[in-house]
């Protein structure tokens, strides 16, 4: 989503924002600004486009002040247009706001506004909050005062920083990130610690409900009734300093080359959680798991792996689904919620449910500090560092490995769990060897209009995940489904311009698989094989190294994210920031 961040301190503000707006820019992308304060007045400049093209056109670091805002916007209300792009001024030019989330009262708020005399130039939903500060800071000429008035008459989801005239800094939330750093030089706001964590590790994590003004004087935190509010200052984990590519080309290909670490570090910090929670899902008298995209893909592996060796029933759920069957949750019933980000507003509308319906939430974050963390009774830590690449990749695998650990904790080792054993297995598909194969194939499929990928049984979710992360990175039109299903009607669709990618390890799905793909070869599409066992059917083979059945999953999804993100170099798109989406989805 929007990437929001603020500055005020002892150095000039814009290219401290700039340079944490690129950090930040995985988040949502299509446009950027900046405004600062400058010669008692607000100075603003924005574009459409990446942080690095606006830069180099309206010169955004070269705003002088040493107070300042800055976004990236990922489009909601109105084009992607320049004047739609933040930061928003008021219609006096006193107050400039950039914002994340949405208003949802904006129409009724901006015809008031109107009507009080306050012009609007854009389409947002965004500058109604300029103007709403505005017209309460015009009344009170307080700032605190405005604020509180202001957060009274808004309704929706929002975290918003603002600059005022007189060059003071204020920001507030209302379920949407906002953390301050404490810097030896000055404070920062910003919607993710990556947008200032070069300067500072200290920070206060606002909560809900609280806004922040921060002046010459220093810091002052209230609640929205106006109360102070008191906050410790913690240091954030030294992991977030590892925001480089390093020698990694992108960020993509950094985090798949970190999956035989970061599979084995998953629920390693909060051991004592992923204890508790297993004795919680012991004793549940019902058991649900939720997720948005990749997150869900791991939730139908959690059905698979909970039903067959812990002989305990899940139910998954789409979480954009959760509010169509509100009445699905129970009281004494355990949702467990999957998130990276935590912050996917799909999936805190879910555990929000279930928590009313009288359910307990057990999370699998990899962001702890985020507000579906706060809101569990139990959160388990995925542990494998910032994901910085929007399409998921070492966060799906330490789902896994962190479901995995419960199911075989559950069923008292049923599994046979070797997490060892399997990152062997992950060094293999990472090979220069595998690699250079894996290139060759991608070129392939560079023209590809179509492509279907099919597993059975537990690899079926794993097709499902493939065909996400083959859309997302090279914009091909894929689908991933049960390799049984192809002749109930997917097999009108396969011809000469087709490749059908097949799970096939093998295991007990092996030959009804290898069946199915020689139905395709018949109807003369491509076929990539990924498996420990070659057959001639396979136009290409992709070698996986052979493995227990059940911990197929976590080895054959690596060849497939290496495919796809070299299937988009060849295609010259951006693995880090596919078009049109965002690394943490916080509106509905
Ligand atoms: C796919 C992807 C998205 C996310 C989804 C949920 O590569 O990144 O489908 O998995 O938006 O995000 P989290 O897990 O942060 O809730």
């Amino acid at each position: 989503m929007c990437s929001i961040i603020g500055y005020l301190g002892l150095n000039q503000a814009a290219p401290i924002i700039v340079k944490g707006l690129k950090r930040m820019e995985y988040r949502g992308y299509d446009s950027v600004g900046v405004a600062t304060f400058s010669n008692n007045q607000i100075l603003v400049r924005k574009g459409v486009g990446k942080v690095i093209e606006v830069n180099k056109s309206v010169r955004l670091d070269e705003l002088s002040g040493t107070v300042g805002i800055g976004h990236t916007r990922w489009a909601t209300h109105g084009m992607v247009t320049d004047t739609n792009a933040h930061p928003h001024p008021s219609s006096t030019g006193e107050v400039a706001i950039v914002h994340n989330g949405i208003i949802q009262n904006h129409e009724e708020l901006k015809k008031d506004l109107q009507q009080k005399g306050y012009a609007f130039k854009s389409q947002t939903d965004s500058e109604v909050i300029a103007n709403l500060l505005q017209y309460h800071y015009d009344k009170s000429r307080n700032i605190k005062q405005s604020i509180v008035d202001t957060v009274a008459d808004l309704k929706g989801d929002y975290a918003f920083v603002a600059v005022f005239e007189d060059g003071t800094l204020a920001a507030a939330r209302f379920h949407e990130p906002l953390i301050i750093g404490i810097g030896k030089q000055g404070y920062f706001i910003s919607s993710d610690v990556l947008g200032f964590v070069e300067h500072t590790d200290e920070v206060i994590y606002l909560d809900n409900m609280e806004f922040v003004i921060i002046g010459n004087s220093g810091i002052q935190i209230f609640d929205f009734n106006a109360n102070p509010v008191q906050h410790q200052i913690t240091k954030v984990s030294k992991e977030f300093a590892d925001v480089y590519k390093g020698e990694y080309a992108h960020f993509t290909l950094k985090e798949i080359s970190e999956q035989p670490t970061t599979i084995l570090n998953s629920g390693n910090n909060t051991k004592l959680e992923l204890d508790l929670a297993t004795d919680f899902i012991r004793h549940a008298k019902s058991l649900y798991i939720t997720g948005s995209g990749t997150s869900y893909n791991a939730a139908l592996v959690a059905k698979f792996l909970f039903s067959k060796y812990a002989k305990i029933k899940i139910e998954p759920i789409i979480s954009s689904e959760a509010h169509f069957s509100p009445d699905i949750f129970e009281q004494q019933s355990i949702l467990i919620a999957l998130s990276q980000s935590g912050e996917s507003a799909d999936v805190l509308e879910a555990a929000n449910i279930a928590k009313k319906a009288g359910s307990k939430i057990i999370s699998i974050v990899n962001i702890m500090t985020s507000s579906l963390a706060h809101l569990s009774s139990i959160s388990i830590g995925l542990g494998c560092g910032p994901e910085i690449g929007v399409a998921a990749t070492k966060s799906f695998t330490a789902q896994l490995a962190t479901l995995y650990k419960i199911v075989d904790k559950i069923s008292e080792g049923s599994l046979g769990l070797d997490l060892v054993k399997v990152s062997e297995a992950i060094k293999k598909s990472l090979s220069d060897d595998s690699k250079a194969k894996i290139q060759e194939i991608a070129k392939k499929l560079k023209d590809v209009s179509d492509i279907y990928v099919l597993g059975r049984g537990i690899h079926y979710p794993i097709a499902s995940e493939s065909s996400l992360k083959l859309k997302e990175l090279t914009y091909i039109h894929a689908e991933g489904l049960p390799g049984g299903e192809l002749k109930h009607g997917p097999l009108a669709l396969m011809d000469s311009n087709t490749y059908v990618i097949m799970i096939n390890p093998e295991d007990s799905t092996y030959s009804d698989t290898l069946t199915s793909a020689r139905e395709i070869k018949a109807r003369g599409a491509k076929i990539i094989g990924i498996s420990d066992k070659p057959s001639d059917v396979y136009d290409h083979w992709i070698e996986i190294p052979k493995i227990e059945e059940v911990m197929y999953p976590l080895v054959e999804i690596i060849p497939i994210q290496l495919l796809a993100y070299y299937a988009a170099i060849e295609k010259d798109t951006d693995p880090d920031y596919p078009r049109n989406l965002a690394k943490s989805v916080t509106v509905k």
